[in-house]
């Protein structure tokens, strides 16, 4: 696969780097986009979240997101935004509606068909959710580890993503010796370095200043250009300006305004003519 996407930010060093980084994204044998027509990733279709007897979380929620895109999901505290992201990792499933996730329905997905849909979809959690009793290295190699890439072929990619959010000198460290704003890069990391199809991200800046803010959304952007569908909950409105042609999804108590219908009725795909 010829790696035709860079990150248009960042010149110099940084540049390099991010090239660097590229270089390992194309050549994993993560997902690899194909040349089909393009389908959905997830399809919500009226779909509604209640916890317990209460009153409904999410009401009405219907959208569709596609292959390579990138989503930015805003709205105050406690308007759902986490509730939303669960229903795109499946961990809840939806009190009514319809979910179509990768072309199939994902809520009457079989319990044993979940780990392998999960694995396709990388997770950077609120609270992080590192495990507890491994090293840096060893948090951020799990998901190659489990795609049953072997020792020898992990150790680079690591090691360089390491590089790129700054822990090249942690990591051996266990989590609870770093700070949040280190965990929450290890997070970070861990959820991109398998190059999944899908990345949902959960307030991922929240702990960081702002030039590693800039710096970690390129990873997202590089691994948006490699074909990923990118989903971000944030509260950190500059961050919204960093990627061109990025789409906003606002929830507001629950209900999600989408006042140009892009969301529910997007433009179809260009077809390029020879
Ligand atoms: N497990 C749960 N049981 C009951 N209520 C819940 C649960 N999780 C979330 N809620 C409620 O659902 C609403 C939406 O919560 P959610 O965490 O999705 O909001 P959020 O937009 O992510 O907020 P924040 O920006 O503070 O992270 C809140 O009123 C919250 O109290
Ligand atoms: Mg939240």
């Amino acid at each position: 696969m010829t790696c035709k996407c860079l990150v248009t930010k960042g010149c110099g060093r940084q540049a390099e780097r991010v090239s660097l980084m590229l270089n390992w994204l194309c050549s994993h044998r993560g997902f690899v986009p194909s040349d089909a027509p393009m389908q959905s990733v997830v399809e919500f279709d009226n779909v509604g979240l209640r916890y317990g007897t209460g009153a409904e979380t999410l009401t009405d929620l219907s959208f569709t997101l596609y292959p390579g895109s990138f989503y930015f999901l805003t709205g105050a505290s406690g308007a759902g935004k986490t509730s939303l992201l669960k229903l795109l990792y499946l961990a809840h499933r939806p009190s009514r509606g319809a979910i179509r996730m990768f072309g199939h329905d994902a809520i009457t997905l079989p319990r044993d068909r979940l780990p392998g849909f999960r694995r396709r979809i990388g997770v950077v959690f609120q609270d992080f959710r590192l495990v507890q009793h491994l090293s840096t290295f060893d948090n951020i190699a799990l998901p190659l580890r489990i795609a049953g890439i072997q020792e020898k072929d992990l150790k680079g990619p690591v090691t360089e993503m390491l590089a790129w959010i700054g822990l090249t000198e942690r990591a051996d460290a266990r989590p609870a010796t770093l700070s949040g704003g280190e965990q929450q890069r290890v997070a970070i990391a861990r959820a991109v370095i398998g190059r999944p199809e899908m990345l949902v991200a959960d307030e991922p800046t929240g702990n960081v200043d702002p030039d590693m803010a800039r710096r970690l959304l390129q990873l997202f952007a590089a691994l948006n250009r490699l074909g990923t569908t990118v989903v971000v909950a944030t509260h950190d409105i500059h961050l919204l300006q960093e990627i061109e042609g990025a789409q906003m999804m606002r929830l507001d108590k629950g209900r999600l305004s989408d006042p140009t219908g892009l969301l529910r009725h997007p433009p179809k795909p260009l077809v390029l003519k020879n």
